[in-house]
């Protein structure tokens, strides 16, 4: 099975540019590549940071957009994001029993859970009683079928000091203690770092993509302000097999470039 996942698409007012990268335009052609290229996919998803400061007309510019995606979707909230503003323009996102925008979906591969990790107002993220309890009906109720986490925050360090003050730093030990019962968790995605990362977590493989818009550069040190980089962009694409989760990390732009000249010559 196949799914998608974009992240970290920060559109901002009036389809501008922020960071030298014009956000609306890379999520166009990032949209396209998977129209083009993975029409096949389950469902795509889009784990947070939607809007860059969650203004409706951005929401309303991310509608425009994912209208052209021939799968369905599913979207995530992030710290950046305005959940009012977001449940506005798509009204179909599903919240829990407490507001939280975080629900699941069995496919055939297994259960998918959307948590929803953002603390109000705050960069860093969060992990509450109430969303412990949540998670733990969901996992209970998913009889030992293959699980896939996804959330927006990290709960761990990376090793990049300015990304790691604003990972999920309220709760994580709860995090860790809220799954440790449970053996059937398969992989977790992240969105937020900006950057390619794999590894695991008490065990628990992980991944995380490139964001469409800018991205973070590979700075060990702590620096004044978050250092961006202009490495491409890229979305995944992700196989859930019975005894593997695959993940390919796709440069959609090279791509699409390479294409572009394919045609002109
Ligand atoms: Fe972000």
């Amino acid at each position: 099975m196949k799914i998608i996942q974009i992240t970290d698409t920060h559109l901002v007012l009036d389809r501008g540019e922020m960071h030298g990268v014009n956000p609306y335009a890379r999520l166009y052609a990032c949209v396209e590549d998977i129209a083009v290229n993975h029409a096949d996919a389950e469902l795509c998803v889009i784990t947070g940071d939607l809007a860059h400061k969650g203004e409706l007309s951005a929401y309303g510019d991310l509608a425009k957009i994912l209208a052209r995606l021939p799968i369905p979707y599913q979207l995530m909230v992030g710290n950046h994001d305005h959940r009012e503003n977001l449940l506005t323009t798509f009204p179909d996102t599903p919240t829990d029993e407490n507001g939280f925008i975080q629900s699941i979906i069995d496919l055939d591969a297994g259960r998918l859970i959307f948590l929803d990790t953002v603390v109000s107002g705050e960069k860093f993220g969060g992990f509450c009683q109430q969303r412990a309890d949540w998670l733990t009906a969901q996992l209970k109720s998913s009889d030992g079928r293959a699980v896939y986490l996804f959330l927006h925050h990290p709960p761990f360090k990376i090793g990049m000091p300015n990304v790691d003050n604003m990972r999920l730093l309220q709760g994580d030990d709860l995090l860790a203690d809220t799954i440790a019962p449970f053996s059937n968790i398969e992989h977790m995605f992240f969105g937020h770092v900006h950057r390619p990362t794999a590894g695991s977590w008490h065990g628990i493989s992980f991944s995380s993509f490139r964001g469409t818009a800018h991205q973070c550069a590979l700075r060990l040190e702590k620096t004044p302000h978050l250092v961006r980089s202009h490495e491409p962009p890229a979305y995944g694409v992700i196989f859930l097999n019975a005894h593997s989760t695959v993940v390919h990390y796709h440069d959609f732009l090279d791509y699409t470039a390479f294409v572009a000249d394919s045609v002109a010559s």
